[in-house]
């Protein structure tokens, strides 16, 4: 019966779940008129609480014939007016592993931010296209040399026979790399997500979460509710 008295209910739960909410997120509790500022108010507070990577993104491809595949990435840049008024979501890769495959032959793709120390996730759906070598250029040129030279050594997705033959691949790039900056191997680069859909999940208390999804409407958008 004591454990009858303590409870409260649903309508109360999410009463007393507003008030935590709302103190500590007043400042991005979920708005519906701009996802990419929506995103930059979040994407801003997980890299003040997630203890490593805030910027790692679950990246779902998909053969032409629907196979679906999923894997970590980096996200490495982003923008409401990013290469054009559609904005985006970047990345980088190699145009030759399976993911640079699979976008290449059906550039549709999603991702998913998921951030445990805020609970809460983000969802992304939209078209892919690669970046301009001009901007691949430049961020591969702002990585360490030795990163530079995996690229060149990686044949990313491919059977590797042993750790052992991977370090003559980086020996190998090494010593055709000996003087003079590393250029861009001509298939690695980025892919550019551009949003048709974005979607913002907050945890809440009994599993009541909060869920806002934005669809592209034209020139702007228009966000929904969701049920959780
Ligand atoms: C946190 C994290 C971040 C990663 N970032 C990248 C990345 O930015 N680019 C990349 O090509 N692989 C990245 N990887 C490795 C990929 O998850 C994956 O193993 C690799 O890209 C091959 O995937 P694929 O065979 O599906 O093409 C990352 C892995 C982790 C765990």
């Amino acid at each position: 019966m004591a454990q009858l008295g303590a409870y409260v209910g649903p309508i109360q739960a999410i009463r007393q779940d507003n008030a935590r909410v709302d103190d500590s997120a007043k400042d991005d509790h979920i708005a519906h008129d701009n996802p990419f500022a929506l995103f930059d108010a979040w994407f801003a507070k997980a890299a003040d609480t997630e203890p490593n990577d805030p910027e790692a993104v679950a990246l779902a491809t998909s053969t032409p014939d629907g196979f679906p595949s999923v894997r970590m990435v980096l996200l490495k840049d982003h923008g409401a007016d990013l290469l054009g008024p559609g904005g985006g979501f970047v990345f980088y890769t190699n145009a030759h592993s399976r993911k640079g495959g699979e976008l290449l032959a059906n550039p549709r793709a999603a991702m998913l931010f998921h951030w445990k120390s805020l609970r809460r996730q983000i969802r992304i759906e939209g078209t892919i296209t690669r970046v301009p070598d001009a901007m691949a250029d430049a961020y591969f040129a702002s990585r360490s040399r030795d990163s530079q030279l995996g690229a060149w050594a990686s044949d990313q997705s491919a059977p590797l026979s042993s750790r052992a033959a991977f370090l003559g691949d980086i020996a190998k790039a090494t010593a055709r790399h000996l003087v003079g900056p590393v250029p861009r191997p001509p298939h690695w680069t980025g892919f550019c997500l551009t949003p048709t859909a974005m979607e913002f999940w907050m945890d809440r208390a009994f599993r009541l979460h909060e869920r806002r999804r934005f669809t592209r409407d034209g020139e702007g958008w228009t966000s929904s509710l969701l049920y959780p």
